[in-house]
């Protein structure tokens, strides 16, 4: 497949960047038909500014502090990442809330990840109030972004158990590997024209998916 005709993906992020660093790595494996045309951040100085630079990925920093409006800062963005002509944007670690205007202009073509088992812990915090909760699995979701936050069609989610012992950074070292696997997955499901949202429903190879997704199951301890 010539570069052209590869899936023009934009990465958002606000952190470490290790979800990106995933996709990186599948692109160098030839495991990843995308071309990751920017990595974009709202925190300037961020670890993964640098991973995407080492990688010869163009970065941009839209610092959010500069505008006082949300509304003005999603619009703001949305001409930083039209001005790619990106195919699919991809949200990892970008730790905003969106504007509806915004997830309507990338409808369909806008994936998150987040560390729970959707609808379960939508919002922050997910690995603690999992062990709060007294959960015996916990995990992750890659998920359509819709207006409604952690709510867009769930796509590939795995689970975890959560062990008698854990706290919130053991466990969400667990997730993270799960994490890792799982957003690179769905990035390949989707450039390779398998995956799509169809009347609010994720659909894969033509067949809608079950509300939670595409089940993997790990007994990672
Ligand atoms: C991940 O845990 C992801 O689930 C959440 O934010 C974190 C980002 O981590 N949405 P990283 O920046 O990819 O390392």
């Amino acid at each position: 497949m010539s570069s052209s005709q590869k899936t023009r993906v934009v990465v958002l992020i606000s952190g470490s960047g290790s979800n990106l660093q995933a996709l990186i790595d599948g692109v160098t494996a030839n495991e990843l038909p995308i071309e990751m045309v920017a990595v974009i951040s709202n925190r300037p100085g961020v670890l993964g500014l640098e991973r995407a630079a080492k990688a010869n990925i163009p970065t941009e920093t839209l610092d959010h502090k500069a505008y006082a409006h949300r509304e003005d800062f999603d619009r703001a963005l949305m001409g930083k990442i039209d001005s790619y002509k990106p195919d699919l944007i991809v949200l990892a670690g970008f730790m905003r809330i969106l504007t509806t205007e915004f997830t309507q202009h990338y409808l369909g073509k806008m994936l998150n990840i987040h560390p729970s088992l959707l609808p379960k812990f939508q919002g922050l915090h997910t690995h603690q109030r999992a062990i709060e909760a007294g959960e015996t699995r916990h995990g992750v979701t890659v998920h359509f972004v819709t207006a409604e936050l952690d709510g867009g069609p769930a796509i590939v989610q795995a689970s975890v158990p959560v062990l008698e012992n854990d706290d919130a950074t053991s466990l969400s070292k667990r997730v993270q590997r799960q994490e890792h696997v799982i957003y690179p997955l769905a990035v390949k499901w989707f450039a390779e024209g398998d995956l799509c949202m169809i009347e609010g429903k994720s659909m894969l190879k033509g067949e809608p998916l079950s509300v939670s997704g595409f089940q993997i199951w790990s007994d990672e301890t």
